[in-house]
């Protein structure tokens, strides 16, 4: 009997890549998490093919779709879901729009000591540190397609974004990108007294953004006025607000190949939409340079794509996505899979929920009200009646859930409780400041690369009168670090 334990034990350790991790006190994983993540066990459900008390595994490397109301435990799912990634030595990142379930996943990594992984912390809330998001002038990819992303996630917040402030706004974002200059300095291009006119025509090479800014800038004074006025009347949250300008000033963008291209490395984004609503941008450029970046995976090796996993809660605020949807149909073969949150299917743009729903091997439905139920029940394959599956749905307690599998009968699950663990203050905050070095400068790093900007702008705009202003190099972090 002893023999055979200890065959059972190695099993089960050879299966979970010799994972034998806890989180505080608990164990993330239990022997029959060994062959996949349990999602829970099942509960009585029609004809589901399922004794009670059955694991309910996911499937590995495919979109999970989780739905439900208000508390009934999509985030509690999805930091459960998360610990199993990152304990099983997968690349994570998790994008959480409001930044509370990142502040429990901080706890969760905390506990784990020195056996945590490498963690990243990009937190638009923090009072010390600021998330380096200026993906026009960096973050990878061509200038063309870093201010097309820029264009197209403007016009979509943007109320009444019309084709000349389209146009004009696409030339500066051209302008900038081309020349590694952040959002923070479109006015300089833009506004009448710019002062990184004469520098940009100088240097851009591209012949179609170099002539539409010289016919820009050959318009009156007063037409230049009025439409840098639109502009900027368009994109005041992001421009005028102290935070955001920092951060889209900061002169550098996430790394993302140290991000999704090194196997086990965890990062945490946490953007406070309700302190800084503007923040909800910030999540709608990083995952159009994470697309970006994973469709450029076509291109290399397969042993170069390690498989990641993007969690987005609050999937609502993330809105459309150019490219979005490939990787939903296609993420697996490029080494990437995403599991998106959220609580009202009419908050989703109605095509990324349709490609959602088409792709997603797993859908994870939480009680919901009488509408939602409805949709959701739609999606259940069940020999239970469609209006009996709503009601199921309906009275579903929390931690209970409709989990919908790809090719087999739905399944009732009851989802084990997964408590925040207990950490010390002190724990908690050397584990933090030591996420956030490694994933952004501190405030004061940020002020002081905006002040020389700001010198070497006042040169610029002085350089008539002072002609030995060295215009080559415009100052800020080492270059070449994030390309
Ligand atoms: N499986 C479970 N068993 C017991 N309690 C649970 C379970 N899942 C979640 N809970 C409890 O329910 C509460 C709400 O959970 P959670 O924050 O995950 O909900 P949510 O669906 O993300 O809510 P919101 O939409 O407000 O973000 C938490 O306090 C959590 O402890
Ligand atoms: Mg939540």
């Amino acid at each position: 009997m002893e023999g055979l334990v200890r065959v059972l034990e190695a099993a089960f350790t050879a299966a979970s890549g010799g994972f034998r991790k806890t989180i505080g006190a608990q164990s993330v994983v239990s022997p029959a998490q060994a062959g996949g993540f349990v999602i829970g066990h099942a509960l009585p459900f029609g004809n589901c093919g399922l004794e009670p008390g059955e694991p309910v595994i996911g499937e590995d490397g495919l979109p999970t779709l989780v739905m439900g109301g208000s508390g009934r435990g999509k985030t509690t799912y999805v930091r459960r879901s998360t610990a199993f990634e990152f304990t099983n030595g997968r690349t994570v990142v998790s994008l959480d729009f409001r930044g509370d379930g990142n502040r429990d996943i901080c706890r969760d990594l905390a506990a784990m000591g020195s056996d945590a992984p490498p963690t990243a912390l990009l937190d638009a809330g923090s009072e010390t540190h600021v998330p380096p998001f200026d993906f026009l002038g960096h973050g990878g990819g061509s200038a063309f397609s870093r201010a097309s992303v820029m264009r197209d996630v403007f016009k979509e917040v943007a109320e009444g974004w019309g084709v000349r402030i389209a146009f004009n706004a696409l030339v500066a974002f051209l302008a900038c990108a081309e020349l590694g200059l952040g959002l923070t300095e479109i006015r300089e291009i833009l506004a009448p007294d710019g002062r990184l006119r004469e520098y940009a025509l100088e240097r851009i090479t591209d012949p179609a953004t170099a002539a539409s800014l010289r016919d820009y800038c050959s318009l009156t004074t007063e037409a230049q006025s009025t439409q840098w006025q639109e502009i900027a009347n368009k994109l005041h949250a992001w421009i005028f607000q102290e935070d955001m300008r920092l951060m889209l000033g900061a002169d550098s963008a996430p790394d993302l190949r140290r991000m999704l291209d090194v196997p086990g490395n965890v990062t945490l984004v946490s953007l406070g939409v309700s302190k800084v609503p503007a923040a909800a941008l910030m999540g709608k450029l990083l995952v159009s340079a994470i697309v970006r970046h994973v469709m450029a995976r076509a291109e290399v090796e397969k042993s170069d794509r390690p498989f990641f996993r993007l969690y987005v809660d609050e999937l609502s605020n993330l809105g459309h996505i150019g490219g979005l949807e490939e990787i939903l149909a296609e993420g697996r073969r490029l080494g990437a899979s995403i599991t998106g949150a959220f609580q009202e299917s009419s908050q989703i743009p109605a095509s990324l929920l349709r490609s959602f729903r088409a792709n997603a091997a797993t859908q994870i439905y939480f009680a919901a009200g009488a509408a939602e139920a409805a949709e959701a029940a739609a999606e259940v394959a069940s020999d239970l009646p469609r209006e009996a599956v709503r009601q199921e749905i309906m009275s579903l307690k929390t931690g209970q859930a409709i989990v919908v599998r790809r090719g087999l009968p739905a399944a009732k699950v009851q989802m084990p409780d997964f408590p925040v663990p207990t950490v010390s203050e002190a724990q908690l905050q050397r584990f933090t400041e030591r996420a956030l070095d490694a994933g952004c400068p501190t405030r004061e790093t940020v002020r002081s690369i905006l002040a020389a900007r700001e010198r070497w702008l006042v040169g610029l705009g002085d350089s008539a009168c002072k002609p030995s202003i060295d215009h080559g190099r415009r100052p800020g972090r080492k270059r070449g670090s994030d390309e």
